[in-house]
């Protein structure tokens, strides 16, 4: 590898290209990405002297020749969960998105993580190129150098592959697969709700909450819903109606983590909404169990009681702020859970006020699960689609 560096001239360190070249490149680029994916799937269809490939290999081998003799040289490079051409970050099309996610995946699995083109190619050379690439073996270290080794004696020395980067704070996400995110959600998704569990009876016994084990929680829970949100969603039709106000609480949360996430908010935005959802209805550890999992309707003064939880809330709240995890953005969001745009909600204000953005995120994950959660007193509840509609 290290000879094939030395005697062959980077592709690197061309000059930057004007904004129409560049969206040339991309185009090329998605091009690119969406011929291998291709060869890579075909590659373990088919054998590699299989001759009906002929014809779709040859038109990869234009796209990739084109921008080999455009360019100088091809690098393809994988830098966290970007795809580099050349230095240049490709941007994907919408169409192009299920090419990149393929070609990371298989490459990254087997923890190649630059290939470059240093001449044009022809048939056999790509033939080889894939079928090599796909037969290595996931996970194994020295990848890069069997890849290499493989093509030189093949007497392909116009390929240079690299082993994959890894950065800081990658090395988990990395390894991960599908099967082994739905485990640590599920897990986190029970220590939440054994966690929340704990709080509530600590709270209620006058002891020192662990705010701080919750907030671990909600950062691993905005991590699996950057990951992969369809996961974490479909642990909400657990039900488990002993406990409904812990389940619901976690519900409620990954509901708003999944509508903050599409909002666009940080990484830090995201564990404070995930912090408040958790505790939204805190302050029913408040009222007494009877009253709170009453069968039949409340009566005025239970009603009155129930009302209150919002306020006795943040009463809660403002007793463990002093722990440093909980900020007022988490506060306000608690406080407004039940508070309407048009003031019909509650608490009932003196002064108008917008409604927090927290506070409106919680609500609409808080009414999303009540109608899709069945409870004692209603008889059947909302289809997902119809509480969606309301
Ligand atoms: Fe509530
Ligand atoms: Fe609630």
């Amino acid at each position: 590898m290290e000879m094939a560096a030395s005697t062959i001239q980077s592709p690197r360190g061309i000059k930057k290209p004007s904004e129409t070249m560049e969206s040339d490149l991309s185009r090329l680029g998605n091009n690119l990405v969406t011929k291998l994916h291709v060869l890579m799937k075909i590659s373990q269809i088919y054998d590699s002297k299989n001759v009906a490939l002929h014809q779709f290999i040859q038109e990869s081998l234009q796209t990739i020749n084109a921008l080999i003799k455009k360019e100088g040289g091809l690098s393809l490079k994988i830098v966290k969960n970007d795809l580099f051409l050349n230095e240049h970050r490709l941007r994907y099309s919408v169409e192009g998105f299920t090419s990149f996610k393929y070609l990371l995946t298989q490459w990254k699995k087997r923890l190649i993580g630059e290939v470059v083109f240093k001449e044009p190619m022809d048939e056999t050379t790509l033939r080889e190129f894939v079928y090599a690439l796909m037969s290595l073996e996931e996970g194994r270290e020295e990848n890069a150098s069997v890849f290499t080794e493989h093509l030189a004696n093949l007497s392909i020395l116009s390929i240079e592959v690299n082993p994959l980067e890894v950065f800081e704070g990658e090395e988990e996400g990395m390894t991960l697969h599908k099967e082994d995110h739905r485990e640590v959600a599920k897990k986190v998704f029970f220590e939440t709700i054994g966690t929340i569990e704990e709080v509530i009876t600590h709270i209620k016994g006058k002891q020192h909450a662990d705010v701080r084990k919750l907030k671990r929680l909600a950062q691993k829970a905005v991590h699996l819903v950057m990951e992969d949100e369809s996961i974490l969603l479909g642990m909400t039709t657990i039900k488990n109606y002993d406990e409904y106000t812990f389940n619901h609480s976690v519900n409620v949360s990954i509901y708003s983590l999944a509508m903050g996430r599409r909002l666009g908010f940080s990484r830090k935005t995201l564990t404070e909404l995930g912090i408040a959802a958790l505790l939204h209805d805190i302050g029913k550890s408040k009222i007494p169990k009877e009253t709170l999992n009453k069968p039949t309707s409340f009566d005025e003064g239970e009603w009155g009681l129930m009302k209150k939880h919002p306020l006795l809330g943040v009463e809660i709240l403002l007793n463990l702020i002093q722990l440093g995890e909980i900020n007022p953005r988490i506060v306000i969001g608690i406080f407004d859970h039940h508070l309407r745009r048009d003031f019909a909600g509650y608490p009932k204000l003196f002064r108008k006020k917008e409604v927090s953005l927290f506070g409106r995120i919680i609500q609409i994950a808080d009414s999303y699960d009540a109608m899709t959660t069945p409870k004692n007193y209603k008889r059947t509840p909302y289809t997902p689609e119809q509480a969606l509609a309301i």
